[in-house]
């Protein structure tokens, strides 16, 4: 089974080197993996609870979609999309909401963060928050849910909201879907350990709020330049010996260099090489990697309408699996169509006279295998032989809940696939009436 990893990308400011470094590049880098299907999108849903200036966030969405093309995410390896042109994720996110406690919302660390700020400044404990920074973790839940990832790649600080998609996810299943065909497998954080340790100008870690950042691509090679100029350094003269240690200047270096090459340049500044010659030397070492990039960001930076196609055909691909699943999940938590509901209602009517088709597995020369056999006995698919039990199970369970694709098993003699789907449809029916009478 391939993994699936999924991660979504704030749409507010503009990105540094710090965030290429500690996110961006290592996201990219793992996006290549052939056993893993990702799915990348721009959190701009989320970007409406910190930012209420419309053009700030046109432009914002724009160029952090220019910058993770530029620095090389594959959109034909990976479905990257805007979380705003998946409409079932809001939906996902309400039906969430409304099996959320309030108490464990009011645990969560953005609005306790909040809430505290106000208290000890004397205010009303809710003034400034809104509803949107409070249900923030439900809405990154539906993000993670809609395409039940297995591993979301997050730094530490969203652990908790891993935790809090992991609980919701388990409340939802046992409400509505049966034990042995959850709607959610249960996602992991998975926290990369070199996220955000990159120093800024100051030596503290790069931040914007710390206003000590050098750009990734805005400004040009002129502001990369004028930022790097900017790191401290003691004020030792050329031919001196420095301590590498001394200054931020050398951790970036290493971000963008070979272990030999941090090592050889950690010695030449120990034997005296001058500071402007070392920040030269950092320019032409970052330079050489984003650069070329820089070039691919500008032009996509010109041509929104690129980017615009890019994203709608990533949205294509993501409904291709949220509206079924959606589509599911209306019917498990009873929003219906009524014209189906009558239908449904009646073919369950009937279904209860008439036996069910059932899956029968067994055992051969230790292979296993699976049969579904109609009720008048006849056989309607045949399953190949399986190396172990647990996988001809799971493809029953995959064939139970997806339908049967003409690739799981064999149909039987005279059987064509459309009649393995009613009796398919018939037992998730059934499985679904014994759920709601109980
Ligand atoms: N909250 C994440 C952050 O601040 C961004 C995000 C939104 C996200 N939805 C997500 C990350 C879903 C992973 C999965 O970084």
């Amino acid at each position: 089974m391939t993994t699936r990893v999924l991660t979504g990308i704030n749409t507010t400011g503009t990105l540094h080197i710090g965030n290429y470094v500690g996110a961006i590049r290592p996201c990219i880098q793992a996006s290549h993996r052939k056993d893993v299907q990702g799915f990348y999108f721009l959190a701009d849903l989320h970007a409406l609870i910190k930012c209420q200036d419309p053009d700030r966030i046109e432009r914002s969405r724009l160029q952090i979609a220019a910058t993770w093309l530029a620095a090389g995410l594959d959109p034909d390896h990976v479905i990257f999309y805007r979380q705003s042109d998946i409409p079932e994720i809001p939906l996902l996110c309400w039906m969430l909401t409304c099996c959320t406690a309030k108490g464990q919302m009011n645990r969560a660390h953005a609005y306790k963060a909040a809430l505290d700020a106000n208290v000890e400044n004397a205010e009303d404990p809710d003034a400034g928050i809104s509803m949107g920074l409070y249900s923030y973790p439900i809405l990154m839940a539906a993000d993670i849910l809609m395409f039940n990832a297995h591993q979301v790649p997050v730094g530490k600080d969203q652990i908790q909201h891993l935790e809090m998609a992991r609980d919701v996810a388990t409340r939802f299943n046992f409400l509505y879907a049966d034990e042995n065909n959850p709607f959610f497998v249960m996602p992991e954080a998975v926290v990369d350990e070199t996220h955000d340790v990159l120093p800024g100008l100051d030596g503290r870690k790069m931040s914007k709020s710390y206003n000590n950042v050098i750009p990734l691509f805005e400004g040009g090679e002129k502001a990369l330049k004028e930022a790097i100029a900017a790191i401290k350094t003691d004020s030792k003269l050329p031919g001196e010996p420095k301590d590498p240690d001394s200054t931020s200047l050398t951790a970036i270096y290493e971000a963008f260099s070979t272990p030999e090459e941090y090592q050889d340049f950690r010695a030449r500044l120990q034997n005296g090489l001058g500071w402007g010659d070392a920040k030269k030397e950092l320019f032409e070492k970052i330079n050489a990697e984003i650069g070329p990039m820089r070039q691919k960001y500008d032009d996509f930076m010109k041509h929104p309408e690129k980017i615009e196609e890019i994203l709608q055909e990533g949205a294509r691909k993501a409904r291709e699996i949220a509206v079924p699943f959606m589509n599911r999940m209306r019917r498990a938590v009873g929003l219906r169509n009524f014209a189906q509901f009558g239908q449904t209602q009646t073919k369950t009517a009937e279904k209860k006279k008439v036996a069910l088709p059932i899956f029968k597995q067994y055992r051969e020369d230790g292979k296993f295998f699976f049969k579904l056999v109609a009720a008048d006995g006849s056989t309607l698919l045949q399953s190949a032989a399986f190396d172990s039990g647990k996988d001809a199970g799971m493809t029953v369970v995959a064939l139970k809940r997806n339908g049967f694709s003409g690739q799981e098993a064999t149909t039987g003699e005279g059987v064509d696939a459309a009649t393995v789907n009613a009796a398919l449809e018939a037992l998730r029916a059934a499985e679904e009436e014994k759920k709601l009478s109980k």
